[in-house]
Parts: structure tokens; sequence; C-alpha cells
């Protein structure tokens, strides 16, 4: 019954779109039998992945050990990364295969093949040791999207030596914060990366970083990305290029324990201290690898495939970096946003170019077969209008893909219908820093979709809907949890044992606690809703911000839409839309009320939104989240708290302007 669920279910879907059998004439998995094998017996499911789809330097006997919370894979066995990202493809033939086509915002490109990316892996993994870098030590990584960030990461995998990747959106206080916290050895950055036509300066963040703290770093290497004159400071500083001229292309790879620490990622947290996801090497490459290989339905020989997201965030450590090197795949790596100028030859000429098809140009020309992107970042194409789209082939791609914030329906409609000629099967997948790959996805040749849901957990993956008090929730709305240990699994935060097992396995007695909402249907798939800490209460009823922000965006003068519940002293919360209108929509109080009505018609009475306010933009951090916290702020009139990771500062205000001109009207 309604009254009794954990969060309310409005939003009803009834579009389904099952596989078409030109994709499962070939796909690698087009029937159930993945998950059956994997439902007998996950533990040997696993254990299958891991020997099918990784080399092992010593195999191992012992699948898992789980003692809450921690558990361990494979862990009798040895392996090492980067042989399994690199060297066996060289030693299998393919090392002038390309591993990468990385193409510079400005325009610049390069291609390296897994042959040249082995050998600069292991100049760089000598660098490293020549700073006396060994096994167990952390390097900090604080670089733009360019090919020297892959090559970093891997050499430390390649010495045992754990990265800790700093988004280069980040300032002064997170680099110390992130190295003080991992007592980081060595810090790798670059002069800057190109953003948006301009040089975005990394190294002189670094500069401040080690005036005021970070002291355990005792090395800077700098690449030169952008020509940007920099003052090496002290004995400390180094040029990257100086430092490869004379290392050795020779270093073997080192065979690591299966459990040696990978990586550390910090998820930062809005108020608290960020905290130091930790993530080891054999169960996290299993899973990485798996679910990059049948979740895209990677034809390894021939896809040319583009994950457009950056390494900075776990998406592009698991599925820009370790999941398509360890499969020898083919991929795009793009170093700036899809709004960008460019140069363009033309008639021998130079000539700068400022355009929004940057993402479709680049599709068309290296021939991606697979996209993998944000639902902001589709909801942004959208707002664009398919204009961009048009004069662009894109009938390369073959699998769309989506993560980072739940699809609303009627974007998953336009990816569908406008990039994917609605026939491209989308795989909307459901995972976080902490659980290190894919948890729930379709699968492209099997799995019959519904706009808007991530279907069900993938083979191995065992994922179950609760409520308060922790009983199975059979249909309707709930908290997600995962109820078995799984192969890439954080295996703690760093320094913060307690931390861990309260945040994670306190809350639901022996299970995993995502910290989402979500709902399941009467087919059992299961439709995410966001951050529990989202979730709105109108006059007692749990409604999610997912449910009113897709009921917005279903309208059709709706390109994008944010809701919080702000404070009201009748309903307790009210709920209060932002909502960018589509390129072409004029604004009006007809229009906004036509809005706040469709809401009403679509998720019923209860969930219309006291207010709806036409806004020119959206709060959201780099990653493409929506800050819901400072909409709430301005909803409430309150001074803004953080606004440290906004991506545009500017955004705010704007807001605040428009919410205040729309109140007037
Ligand atoms: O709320 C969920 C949302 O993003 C959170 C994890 O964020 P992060 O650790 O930054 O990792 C993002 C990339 C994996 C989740 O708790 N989220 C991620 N993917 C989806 C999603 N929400 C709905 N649908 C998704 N596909």
């Amino acid at each position: 019954m309604a009254d009794k669920q954990a969060i309310e279910e409005f939003y009803i879907e009834n579009r389904t779109f099952p596989p078409l059998s030109d994709f499962t004439q070939t796909a690698l998995a087009s029937d159930s039998s993945l998950y059956e094998e994997a439902e007998l017996d996950f533990e040997a499911f696993w254990a299958r992945q891991a020997r099918e789809l990784l080399t092992w330097e010593k195999d191992f006997t012992s699948i898992l050990e789980w003692e809450l919370p921690y558990a361990k894979w494979f862990s009798d066995g040895e392996l090492n990364i980067s042989y399994n990202c690199l060297d066996r493809h060289v030693q299998n033939g393919k090392g002038d295969k390309v591993a990468f086509h990385w193409e510079g915002e400005p325009g610049d490109t390069q291609t390296i093949t897994y042959n040249e990316l082995l050998i600069e892996v292991s100049k760089f993994a000598n660098v490293l040791k020549d700073f006396g870098l060994q096994r167990g030590d952390t390097v900090a990584i604080y670089m733009p999207m360019i090919l020297e960030l892959p090559i970093a990461m891997l050499a430390c995998a390649r010495i045992g030596v754990a990265h800790s990747v700093i988004f280069g959106g980040f300032s002064p206080d997170a680099i110390i914060d992130r190295c003080e916290d991992a007592g980081a050895k060595l810090i790798v950055t670059a002069d800057a990366g190109y953003r948006r036509g301009e040089p975005s300066l990394l190294k002189i963040n670094v500069d401040a970083a080690l005036d005021s703290g970070a002291s355990s770093v005792k090395h800077v290497v700098v690449v030169n990305r952008c020509n940007i004159p920099v003052e090496m400071k002290d004995e400390r500083y180094h040029w990257w290029h100086d430092l490869m001229l004379s290392a050795s292309p020779n270093c073997p790879a080192e065979p690591m324990p299966a459990e040696q620490l990978l990586y550390l990622l910090y998820t930062s947290g809005t108020t608290a201290k960020p905290k130091g996801i930790m993530h080891t090497s054999g169960g996290y490459l299993t899973q990485v690898a798996f679910t990059h290989k049948y979740v895209f339905d990677l034809q390894p020989e021939t896809d040319i495939y583009w994950c457009a997201a950056d390494i900075g965030w776990v998406t592009g450590h698991s599925y820009i970096v370790y999941g398509p090197l360890t499969n020898c795949c083919t991929s795009v790596m793009y170093e700036g946003t899809p709004d960008t100028p460019r140069t363009e030859l033309r008639n021998g000429q130079d000539r700068l170019q400022w355009s929004k098809d940057r993402l479709w140009d680049i599709i068309e020309r290296y021939k991606v077969t697979q996209l993998y992107t944000a639902p902001t970042a589709i909801r942004t194409f959208m707002k664009w209008g398919s204009e961009e789209l048009k004069d662009h082939d894109l009938s390369s791609l073959r699998v769309l893909g989506t993560v980072g914030e739940p699809i609303n329906p009627e974007a998953w409609m336009w990816y569908h219908e406008h990039i994917g000629s609605a026939s491209t099967p989308i795989v909307d997948t459901w995972w976080q820093t902490e659980t290190g790959g894919h948890m729930i996805t379709p699968l492209p040749g099997v799995t019959i979709t519904k706009p808007g849901s991530a279907c069900s957990a993938i083979p191995g993956v065992f994922a179950e809907v609760v409520d308060d008090a922790g009983n199975k929730v059979e249909q309707g709305g709930g908290y997600l949890t995962i109820t078995k240990p799984w192969p890439s699994m954080l295996r703690g935060i760093w320094g913060d044992p307690e931390r861990y097992l309260k945040t994670y396995w306190s809350t639901y007695e022996g299970k995993y606690f995502a910290g989402d909402g979500v709902k399941i249907d009467n087919d059992g798939y299961l439709w995410l809703l966001g951050r529990v800490d989202d979730v709105m209460n109108i006059s007692g009823h749990r409604i999610s911000t997912a449910e009113v922000e897709s009921a917005l965006v279903d309208h059709p003068s709706v390109a994008e839409a944010a809701v919080v519940g702000a404070t009201d002293s009748t309903t307790g919360q009210a709920i209060i839309g932002y909502v960018i209108l589509r390129g072409s929509c004029d604004p009006s109080n007809e229009l906004r009320d036509e809005i706040r009505n469709h809401v009403a018609q679509k998720l019923g009475p209860i969930a219309r939104p006291k207010a709806v306010f036409l806004v020119p933009d959206l709060p959201k951090t780099r990653s493409g989240k929506i800050m819901r916290r400072l909409l709430r702020d301005v909803a409430e009139g309150r001074d803004l708290g953080d606004t440290t990771t906004l991506a545009d500062a500017n955004v705010v205000s704007a807001i605040q302007d428009g919410a205040q001109k729309s109140t007037e009207d």
C-alpha cells in the first residue's frame, strides 16, 4: 500500500524495447545463461570470469573470503594489472593495435598503440622507481585528459604503487586534503589542460597546495601540455619530458597479490571529509573487464569505444582505463567539453570554430561504436536541439550507455531516437565509486529495456529493495541494498574502518546500503530514484525528486529540471521545481502553470510543484550532478553553503535572479 512505502511511487512508464534481432544475432550474450550460471554459484561464476578475462601470474585457490564488512577475492592469486592491460596484448600480436585515439580540445590528435603505450608506461614506471617509490607507496595525479594520465596510472600499477587521481577541477585545498590523507609522496601534474578554448591552469594549484601543506609530497612531475610558462620552483620539480628522455623502456611487470591496493579515489561529501575509497586488483579488474565486455557488447576487433567521462571520476578509471585496456579495445579519449572551439584546417589555413556538435563530429570521424555518457549531457543536447546533429552520420553507433544519475524517460527517448536512430540499445548503468564497476544495468542483447529503468542487477550481483525496517519490498518504493559481496567492491575507506562499517554496512544488517532510493515494478525492474537525502516529504508522502523531475522533463517545453523540497508551514515540505526550457520555447506565466499542471496530471495532485522557476542553468558539480542542496538554500532564502565544488559559480546567482524575477512576475 502506498502509505506503507518507504518512498512512494507515482511515475508509471509502460514503454518497452526488446533487443532487435539484428543485434542479438551477433551479441556476446543473447540469452539468460550468464544470469543462470551466476545464480547457481556466484563465486564459481566470478572465478570463471577472473580466469577467462585476466592472466594470472599465480592462479588462485581461494575465491572469496567474506567477513562482513571485509571481502577478499582471489586472495592467494597474483597478477599485474599493467601486464593485463598491455604486455599480454603485445605478446599476443596486438602491439600495433590502437589503444587510444586521443583528441585534444584545440583539435590536435595523437594515436597510441598498445606497444607504444607499454613503452611509455614502462619508462614512467622506471622514473617512479628512480625516485625511490615502491610497492605500498601512493602517488597523486592531478592532470587534464591527456595520454600521460593513463600512462601515469598504469606505471603506478606496474610497480604496486597506489594512485590517487584528483579531479583537475579541484582546488588547492582538495589537493592538500587528499595528499595528506593518503601520504602521497609524488604528484604528477601538467602546466594546464584545454577547457572551452582556454588553458585551465593546474600546476599553479599544486604550487599553492605545497606552499601550505601536503608535506608528504617530495617530488612534482610536470607535463608540458599548453606551453604555459611555469616556474620549476625548487629541486622537487621535474619536467615529465626530461625524465622520460633518459628512462629505460624495460621495466618488468611485478606480480602483485590480488588484494594489492590499486587506487584510492576520494568521493567528495557535501559537508563531511572526503572518503578515500579503496580499490584493489584482481577482483576489481575482473568485474570491470566483465562488465565492459558484456554491458557494451564489445567486439574488440572492430569496435571503437568511447567513454566521454573524465578520468578524475570512477567512470574514467573503470571504463576509460582499466576495462577497455584489459579487453584490448580501441578507445577514443577526448580532452575537452562538448561545446568547445576547435581549429579546423580550411583551404590550407587554421580556422577557429565554436560549435556544439563536437561529440557528433568525433563519433563520425572515428566511427565510434559505443558511446558512454551522462544523463546531464543528454539533457544538455536536448536543450541545444537536434539541429546540432544534422550533417553528422552516427550510424556507426551500436550501443549507447548512460551513468551518473537517474535518466528521465524523456531524456532516454531522446537519446534513443536522435542518437540511436530508434534502434541502438541503451544501457542505463547504475553503480558508484564504491562499487568499482557496473552493478545494475541491462545487457544489450538480452534485456527488454524500459526508458528510465536500469533494469536489473548484472549476473553475479544481488540487489534487494528494502523498506525502513529492512524488510524486502517486492513491489513499490524503498532503499537499494546489495546482499552479497561482489569482486570490485570497495575494500574500505582509507584510514577509517569505523566510518566504512557505519556508512555502508550498519543500516541494514548483513547488507550493503547504497544510500539510493529505488522502486521495483511488477516485472521486477529497478528504477533508481536518487540519493535518499533528496527524498521530499510532502504532507507525510515521501516523494522522490527523480520522479517529479522526470514528469517535468516529460513536458515538451522542458529540457532539464531539478526539484527540491523546501520547508513549508502547511505541508512540511513543498515541491519547488527549477526548469530549463528547450532552445525554442518562450517563458511565460502560462507556461509555468501548464508545466505544474502537467506534473499533477502525470503523478497526481500531491506532486504538483508549489512553484516552478524558469532558469537559464542549474548548479552542478563538475561530474554533472545537480547540487540540490544549493537549490534548497535558494528556495528557502538562505545564504548559500559551500559552493566550491560547483562547475560554474555564476550559475547560482543567475538562478537567484531568475527565481526572484519569476516570483515578481
Ligand atoms: O545516486 C547514484 C547515482 O550516482 C551515485 C554514485 O555516484 P559516484 O560515486 O560519483 O559514481 C558515479 C559513476 C558511477 C549513485 O549512488 N547514479 C549513478 N549511476 C546511476 C545513478 N543513479 C541512477 N541511475 C544510474 N544509472
